[in-house]
């Protein structure tokens, strides 16, 4: 089956599929974007992600390219002609074509909107369920993390330091001392006490989708959760660590730069949360549960 893309309206072959080269997401980073996971060919809390793409764009002044429910069936429809059961969704929107200016072009111009998908081997994902380990690195971001742009660099030179010490993730540390969150996850401890540490979604960190999902979760389950900031030399004390996205959902953090974290094995209670996210995310492949959770949220 031939990989389409979904480009302003039309579906395209995905080797073909291209924007313009004045493209504002190209020119300026202007734009946002969302990566939905995909169980068993439904995405996984698409209503908190779109929900996130809106606010992204609100934020930002950019219009949605087409309606909410169009962006549903498209995206939907991207996921079926790619035959996608176990994946990735790429959304992207961007505030169009127009030469090159800093300031934003007239409202006649369309936003851009691209989609994607990406088969994705969750079998093959076993494997970092051994755990993982993590450097620090300074967070050298902007002071609107909270919005998901797609100006990643500051993200992408701390990855790929991660990659270079041949680690899995790096954790960003502000000016305080204090771990905002990994380069492309949100960063997570437990306390010797057992309480659930991540730091409070301000304009610092994105609001992961599979954070809240998480936290939404422990309450259910009556585990302590604390939304605070945390310190390096805190979470090298941690019993456990753990990163979350729609990529990594929980993967286990055995070792933050060369200490190991707790006994060097994947904590209790991060196998935990990680069973109960699996469970939740496959119930998400059952159309009359994922229309029950947008009916009641
Ligand atoms: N990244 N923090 C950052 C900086 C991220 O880029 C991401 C996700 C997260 C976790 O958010 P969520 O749970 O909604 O995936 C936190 C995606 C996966 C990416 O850029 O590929």
């Amino acid at each position: 089956m031939a990989r389409e893309a979904y480009v302003n309206g039309r579906f395209v072959a995905h080797d073909a599929a291209a924007v313009h080269i004045e493209d504002r997401g190209y020119q300026f980073a202007d734009g946002v974007y969302e990566v939905v996971p995909v169980v068993d060919g439904m995405p996984v809390d698409e209503k908190d992600h779109l929900d996130r793409l809106e606010r992204s764009l609100r934020e930002l002044s950019i219009r949605m390219p087409v309606g909410r429910r169009v962006l549903e069936l498209k995206s939907r429809e991207l996921v079926r002609r790619n035959g996608l059961a176990n994946g990735l969704l790429y959304m992207q929107v961007t505030r169009g074509v127009a030469p090159r200016n800093h300031a934003f072009p007239g409202d006649g111009v369309r936003p851009s909107l691209v989609m994607t998908t990406k088969r994705m081997d969750f079998a093959a994902m076993d494997k970092f369920r051994d755990g993982v380990g993590v450097i620090t690195a300074p967070d050298l971001r902007w002071r609107r993390c909270d919005i998901k742009t797609t100006g990643l660099l500051p993200n992408c030179l701390a990855k790929q330091q991660a990659a270079e010490a041949g680690a899995y993730e790096a954790w960003l540390v502000d000016d305080a001392g204090n771990v905002t969150e990994g380069s492309s996850s949100n960063a997570w401890i437990v306390t010797k006490d057992g309480v659930l540490v991540t730091r409070h979604a301000d304009h610092g960190i994105l609001r992961g989708v599979t954070r809240q999902t998480i936290l939404k979760l422990a309450a259910e389950a009556d585990l302590g959760f604390e939304e605070r900031p945390f310190s390096v030399a805190e979470a090298h004390e941690a019993k456990e660590a753990f990163v979350t996205s729609a990529t990594s959902f929980v993967t286990p953090v055995i070792r933050l730069d060369d200490r190991a974290i707790g006994n060097g094995k994947p904590g209790l209670l991060t196998e935990r949360l990680l069973s109960v996210y699996r469970r939740y995310a496959a119930a998400g492949s059952d159309p009359a549960e994922t229309e029950a959770r947008s009916a009641a949220a």
